[in-house]
């Protein structure tokens, strides 16, 4: 039997493991992967590249309708191409990750790359996992499976810094002190959540508290209810 095609978002903090899970996810139910941020990150460096001041609102607004973002949808092939430049590790980098929350803020930013978002859900042939902050609530409200991924700031903290490590460092600034690494994602949250609310589940979304999970738990628990929708008539 053919599996019903269905559209699944995933929200949650930096940290809370939802890209990780929400890419093996994709994978294991045969779903293309939206990771959003990426997408404000590619804008960010676009902006970056062009000069301009991340709180230029009507600038942004005129960049973001121009800019051609191009973004791998297979779970396994990272890659973002931004105007024919590859900048998938760039937009990991320090100067991206300092101006992103700035650029996301702005209204005109957010209504560009939400449609955006919503065309490349829609055209997935098998149905689309998207990760970000607003997926659940303002991209995809009506997916068939709605999550909040949570985990408390300890656990969150932990988890960057590790990711920090294992890239040697160049995900951040030089190799950053647990202290900043603590710092630098409690800022991140402060920053994000002025701009969209991902704190509490919405009316519909599943809270999945990962502080006391691991990867697998955490995948297992999200692909239960992907397999569970996709077998429905
Ligand atoms: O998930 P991330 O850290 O790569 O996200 C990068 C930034 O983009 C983050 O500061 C929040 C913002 N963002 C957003 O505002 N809405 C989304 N759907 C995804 C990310």
């Amino acid at each position: 039997v053919p599996s019903r095609r269905v559209l699944v978002a995933v929200d949650g903090p930096s940290g809370s493991g939802k890209s990780s899970v929400s890419r093996e996810v994709a994978r294991r139910a045969g779903l293309s992967y939206l990771d959003t941020g990426a997408m404000y990150r590619a804008v960010c460096w676009a902006a970056l590249r062009d000069g301009i001041d991340v709180e230029d609102a009507e600038t942004l607004g005129a960049l973001v309708r121009a800019v051609h973002v191009d973004i791998s949808t297979d779970p396994d092939v990272e890659r973002v191409v931004v105007d024919g430049v590859e900048v998938t590790t760039a937009i990991r980098g320090a100067a991206v990750t300092a101006g992103v929350s700035a650029v996301a803020s702005h209204p005109a930013v957010r209504a560009e790359l939400r449609s955006r978002q919503r065309t490349t859900m829609d055209a997935a042939p098998t149905g689309c996992i998207a990760e970000g902050r607003d997926i659940t609530t303002v991209v995809a409200p009506d997916a068939h499976v709605r999550v909040l991924l949570t985990a408390d700031p300890a656990a969150r903290v932990d988890r960057r810094a590790r990711q920090v490590e294992q890239s040697g460092g160049a995900a951040e600034a030089g190799s950053l002190a647990a202290g900043d690494v603590s710092t630098a994602v409690l800022d991140r949250d402060a920053a994000d959540s002025r701009v969209t609310s991902f704190v509490t589940a919405a009316d519909g979304v599943l809270e999945l508290d990962s502080s006391h999970l691991d990867l697998e738990q955490t995948v297992q628990a999200v692909l239960d209810l992907v397999l569970a929708a996709q077998a429905e008539a």
